[in-house]
């Protein structure tokens, strides 16, 4: 057997939104608002997300399904890319993602996928500066995590590509 390379990652549980900042319950209950305008007809599970910027700005986003489906787009990333493409220099602090749908059960813990988790990780080496994720589900609960590291263990590094 070879070595064995261990990381270690958090997630700090909430019981309640009230044991947040206020910062933070705005920015989870601004994620609900842009689940219930997702367009997800086909799933009918709508994902909201929230990205706080550093100068206070928040931009939100919602998953966007498409018909040929793989042309659609998760809400984390329709809400990062929206932030950089109109303020590609404000560092993103912190984003809040949740969901709802009257089919799916959402489940307590609600995590990203993988492709939104590697964009994320871009966004924290673009800024040099880690993300705070907030997850809510479908409970009281809130999942945080306070860098995307927590999330994506041994992820492609974006340093990896740049020219020498
Ligand atoms: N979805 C997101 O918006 N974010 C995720 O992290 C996972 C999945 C969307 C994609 C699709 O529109 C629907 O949820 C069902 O997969």
């Amino acid at each position: 057997m070879g070595k064995l390379i261990e990381s270690k990652v958090y997630l700090e549980e909430f019981l309640s939104i009230k044991e947040l900042s206020k910062e933070d319950q705005v920015l989870i209950s601004k994620a609900e608002e842009a689940a219930a305008l997702a367009y997800a007809p086909y799933s009918k599970f709508n994902v909201g997300a929230a990205v706080r910027l550093s100068d206070g700005e928040i931009v939100i986003g919602n998953n966007q399904e498409n018909a040929a489906y793989p042309s659609g787009l998760c809400a984390e990333r329709v809400a990062i890319f929206a932030a950089s493409a109109n303020n590609p220099k404000t560092p993103i602090i912190s984003i809040a993602i949740t969901a709802q749908s009257d089919l799916i059960s959402v489940g307590e813990l609600l995590s990203p996928c993988g492709s939104c988790r590697q964009v994320m990780v871009e966004s924290e080496y673009r800024q040099n500066q880690e993300i705070k994720i907030l997850l809510k589900g479908d409970t009281e609960k809130i999942y945080v995590a306070k860098t995307v590291k927590d999330l994506l263990p041994f992820c492609f590094n974006p340093s990896r590509i740049q020219p020498k």
